[in-house]
């Protein structure tokens, strides 16, 4: 069966991409954000992972207000990076993992989850920025499941269903016949908003509790409506989201441990407080 190793959370704002096009890593501005990610990349580089299924929030590019899955999984042999106007520069395809894809919306369907199936998908910043961030160094070297999380258009999915998702998706990875080694990937937040009257809007004090409960009490943020969260962590910070799903996968298995590899927060970037958390499974 496969082996789930762990989970990167990272924040995915799309100058981050502009920034690594221009070599900006080490300028004042960048260097607190870019300086969280060695220690991640040396983890990454000991356990060599040979697939990303990756929680992200699609932002108007693949599916726009008209058409508006609430959980979408890719199940492409290619994605293709089109972002969705920011003018930055796009990053060539990514592989998909064909047959986990279809292994996980086959355990999703069976467990009750009516998730949309995308045979063609494209992704933007918050897929493909996470992936440069953790394999900045030539091809990236894994392939990749795509699952879309709506934090654009309400209604949202509750908190709960999120997690409950998360841990059906790391149930499916855990039974998936292969011998192929997987890392989840939570894309998004932290706290930000970046519209109306609260734009700028960014809670420290949230984000750490946040943070740390993704480390002890992976359910905290269950306990919230999508209202509270969004008041508390903003309109766009609610991509936390994504960061709960990738914890949640975490959780299956008899002995559900994990070991904090490493963690950045650092505010802002844009509008947006900024987090990195590596968490390693130990249990099996
Ligand atoms: C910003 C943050 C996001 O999450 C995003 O998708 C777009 C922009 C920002 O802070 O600029
Ligand atoms: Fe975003």
């Amino acid at each position: 069966m496969a082996k789930l190793i762990g989970c990167v959370g990272t924040s995915h704002i799309p100058a981050i991409g502009g920034a690594i096009h221009k070599g900006l890593q080490q300028e004042p501005y960048w260097k607190p954000f870019f300086d969280g990610f060695p220690p991640v990349h040396a983890w990454l580089a000991q356990k060599r992972p040979d697939v990303a299924v990756i929680f992200y929030n699609d932002h108007g590019l693949n599916f726009f207000l008209d058409k508006m899955p609430t959980f979408a999984i890719g199940a492409a042999a290619q994605y293709n990076n089109a972002d969705e106007g920011w003018g930055i520069p796009t990053l060539p395809p990514f592989q998909g993992e064909v047959d986990l894809s279809w292994h996980i919306v086959n355990a999703l369907i069976d467990k009750d989850f009516d998730v949309v199936t995308c045979q063609e998908m494209l992704v933007d910043h918050s897929c493909t920025l996470p992936l440069k961030l953790l394999w900045p160094q030539g091809p990236c070297p894994v392939t990749v499941v795509p699952i879309c999380i709506n934090t654009v258009q309400f209604p949202l999915p509750k908190a709960s269903r999120v997690y409950a998702l998360g841990k059906a998706v790391g149930e499916a990875i855990a039974s998936w016949d292969s011998s192929k080694t997987v890392a989840v990937i939570g894309s998004g937040g932290l706290s930000h908003q970046l519209d109306g009257e609260r734009a700028g809007h960014i809670n420290k004090e949230f984000d750490l509790q946040f943070l740390e409960s993704l480390n002890s009490n992976p359910e905290w943020a269950t306990q919230f409506s999508i209202h509270e969260l969004v008041e508390k962590a903003g309109t766009q910070g609610i991509e936390l989201l994504m960061w709960l799903a990738m914890r949640a996968a975490l959780t299956s298995g008899p002995q559900p441990g994990v070991r904090k590899v490493h963690s950045n927060y650092h505010i802002p970037i844009s509008n947006t407080a900024t987090g990195l958390l590596a968490l390693e499974k130990t249990g099996t």
